[in-house]
């Protein structure tokens, strides 16, 4: 099938990639002149496993190629996927601006019937507006549809090839047999494509995420409750998760959710509940509590260290909002790596990729270190911020020695306490008295 895509960022340069890899001819389109170079080299400007693999064999294969010429990319296909960004406006809502120039240019070089999807994350109601502005400017058929994608980054390819379910909204018969046969490749096993109507697809993707917001705040508030009274939060983790009907994911307490979507996700939800005058309450103290934790590293360190920390060295391990990706968009390493900066802090950091991207956010104002033992030597405190797997067994004789003070303030509960008492350390951790063991599972 001829399909394009708009928009080459995590979400459009995995949907390009994967959809060229089940055999369709596929063109991608970005404005960003420099993104769309790297990748007509074949270099992948973000760090996503097993993407570039992709992007290079089918590019070879000429399924794959990508232009800054998006009209061309709208006459070259007969189903257009919209992926650019929709990033938080001033009042919270998502900003559409490059949806709706997406649109026009769409409507503008309309050459034949097309299937268009708003693959992007867009409130209720957009795929009529993207549908009245490609009518402004063409008379041609063009069944617009809402397709929102659920892909993990860090486990983006996986996510997209074998989807849990695909969420098709469309009214359109025509749509709905198209994109039934382009996603017949991924869901061989038998996983649903669930065919609904428009509103409720783009209502779907919201929900979605708002609800894993909600799993992650509420656990953080079982942790503060915890910590308050000398409780091990990971006893009631699993506790609460070994019950089917909630389940383990998302209930690690941590230093706040971050990423591309969570915040800004729940923010636009909070703002068209508002607009329509439905109760928001819970979505707003979920933002609350992710708030206040992103700060709790920060009031732990303020009563060990003091609030000035002025010639005092802090170390900090991992930057971006999750393992296994670059992205630092609204990471909680901004918040603590900023306020260890206000406090005077001299800030060491690594991050096993996100250390180019760190630079964008942060400039000279930190050091950058390749090697994570290399931001501990003199350091007052190492903060843990991401769960890389390569902090998980570090040698703790050698962080313990390069240290001033041997004080890790672990914001992923990635370590025992007991022991790490037992190691001479003074250890912080998330709804974990010091000094207590972790949960041993009933399994084993
Ligand atoms: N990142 C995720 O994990 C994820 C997951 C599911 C859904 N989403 C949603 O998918 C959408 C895209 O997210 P992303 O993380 O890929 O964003 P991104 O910022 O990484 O990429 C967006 C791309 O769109 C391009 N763009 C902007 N305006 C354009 C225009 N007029 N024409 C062509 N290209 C244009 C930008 O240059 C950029 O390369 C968002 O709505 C997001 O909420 C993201």
């Amino acid at each position: 099938m001829r399909v394009g895509v708009i928009g080459t960022g995590y979400v459009g340069l995995v949907v390009g990639a994967c959809l060229a890899d089940a055999g369709n001819d596929v063109i991608c389109a970005d404005v960003d002149e420099s993104k769309i170079a790297k990748l007509k080299q074949g270099k992948i400007p973000i760090y996503e496993p097993g993407l570039e693999d992709l992007v290079v064999r089918n590019q070879q294969d000429e399924r794959l190629r990508f232009t800054t010429d998006v009209g061309e990319c709208v006459r070259a296909s007969d189903i257009i996927f919209i992926a650019v960004g929709t990033p938080p406006g001033e009042d919270g809502s998502a900003d559409l601006q490059h949806v709706l120039q997406v649109a026009e240019t769409i409507g503008r070089n309309m050459d034949s019937e097309k299937i268009v999807i708003t693959k992007s994350t867009v409130p209720v109601g957009t795929a009529a507006t993207v549908r009245a502005e490609i009518e402004k400017h063409s008379g041609l058929p063009v069944h617009v549809c809402s397709n929102p994608e659920f892909l993990k980054e860090g486990a983006a390819v996986d996510d997209f090839m074998k989807p849990d379910r695909v969420v098709i909204g469309t009214d359109s018969d025509y749509a709905r047999s198209s994109l039934a046969e382009l996603y017949a490749p991924f869901v061989r096993t038998g996983n649903p494509i669930l065919f609904m109507d428009v509103q409720s697809a783009e209502i779907t993707k919201y929900a979605a995420n708002a609800m894993l917001a909600t799993r992650i705040s509420f656990m953080n508030m079982i942790a503060g409750l915890c910590a308050t009274i000398g409780a091990n939060v990971d006893h009631v983790r699993k506790g609460v998760g070994s019950d089917p009907r909630i389940g383990n994911s998302f209930l690690f307490p941590g230093v706040g959710y971050g990423g591309s979507c969570f915040p800004k996700d729940v923010k636009a939800l909070i703002r068209t509940l508002d607009d329509l005058g439905v109760d928001s309450g819970i979505l707003a103290a979920v933002e609350g509590v992710n708030e206040r934790q992103k700060r709790l590293l920060l009031g732990h360190l303020d009563e060990r260290l003091g609030t000035d920390l002025s010639g005092l060295t802090v170390a900090v391990w991992g930057l971006a909002f999750k393992p296994e990706t670059d992205d630092m968009r609204e990471a909680p390493s901004i918040t603590v790596v900023n306020g260890l900066l206000e406090r005077g802090a001299i800030v060491r950091v690594h991050d096993p990729v996100a250390l180019e991207v760190a630079r964008g956010v942060f400039g000279d104002r930190v050091q950058y270190e390749d090697v994570n033992y290399d931001v501990l030597p003199d350091a007052s405190a190492l903060l843990i911020l991401t769960d890389w797997k390569q902090y998980r067994s570090p040698g703790f004789e050698r962080i313990r020695t390069a240290m001033k003070r041997p004080l890790i303030l672990d914001g992923r509960n990635l370590y025992d306490p007991q022991r790490m008492s037992q190691l001479g350390f003074e250890y912080v951790s998330i709804g974990r008295p010091a000094g207590m063991p972790v949960a041993v599972a009933a399994s084993q």
